[in-house]
């Protein structure tokens, strides 16, 4: 029988919203609600150490309110990890961050920073917080990722959602395709997400062995127009083709 890919919705981009008027709406709280009422599993924030969207009162808030899963993406600077420690979500996704870009950029190097990527997933799997590492679809990371002990990884898929042509979307799909059999063979479990939206996600399905997708940019902007309610409900009707 084919597995049930799960969504995890990003809501950042409502924060986003709410503090370009430092107001108090749209609420993050609200939008979680409809999310999980729509039939998402996750709600997913990005805590960023410079708080441009989600604040910390929206965490805890989140967490005492959610029924389903909250995944907190943070980088690993001693106060965020902190916070994690405490706000204890079901998940943490570790993700790379600086200042000056947009959005996340690229995937974790844990290759490159293996020690403090392997320190912060011991602490935060001493609070039986499962932690999963964005990584991009390369193998060496892959195996990097297995060695700091974290249970996941979230395989990235800007690069592919952002290819110039046919020819480097398929290239780059292929490369999401082997880090996904190769984690999925050494007992990882595999999610997705950066750029995915509602054309691109048929070939995202094709890459096996996905267990959640956390996609926010595209159901957001959809929202505006079709409803929160109903961008969830789309976008969780075309994840229901997966094979797994
Ligand atoms: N996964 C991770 C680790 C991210 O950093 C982001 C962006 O915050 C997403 C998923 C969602 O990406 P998008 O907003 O492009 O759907």
């Amino acid at each position: 029988m084919a597995k049930k890919l799960l969504l995890g919705v990003n809501i950042d981009h409502i924060a986003t919203l709410r503090q370009a008027r430092l107001e108090k709406f749209p609420s993050v709280i609200q939008a979680a609600r409809v999310c999980e009422k729509a039939g998402a599993a996750q709600i997913t924030v990005h805590l960023r150490e410079d708080r441009r969207h989600i604040q910390d009162h929206d965490v805890f808030e989140l967490k005492r309110i959610i029924s389903g899963q909250l995944n907190l993406e943070m980088a690993c600077y001693d106060e965020i990890v902190n916070i994690a420690c405490r706000l204890r979500p079901r998940q943490a996704t570790l993700v790379p961050e600086k200042r000056r870009e947009v959005t996340t950029e690229g995937g974790l190097d844990v290759v490159k920073n293996f020690n403090a990527v392997a320190g912060t997933v011991e602490k935060l799997q001493k609070k039986k917080i499962r932690v999963s590492l964005f990584i991009d679809p390369d193998l060496e990371q892959v195996e990097m990722a297995l060695r700091t002990g974290a249970e996941f990884i979230e395989l990235h898929t800007g690069s592919f959602a952002n290819a110039a042509s046919k020819a480097k979307a398929q290239k780059e799909l292929m490369k999401l395709i082997d880090a996904s059999v190769f984690a999925n063979a050494l007992g990882l479990g595999v999610n997705a997400g950066h750029g995915i939206d509602y054309n691109n996600i048929k070939s995202i399905l094709k890459i096996p062995h996905m267990h959640e997708l956390n996609i926010g940019f595209s159901i957001i902007a959809e929202s505006l127009f079709i409803g929160l309610d109903k961008a969830v409900k789309k976008m969780i009707k075309l994840m229901k083709q997966y094979k797994g």
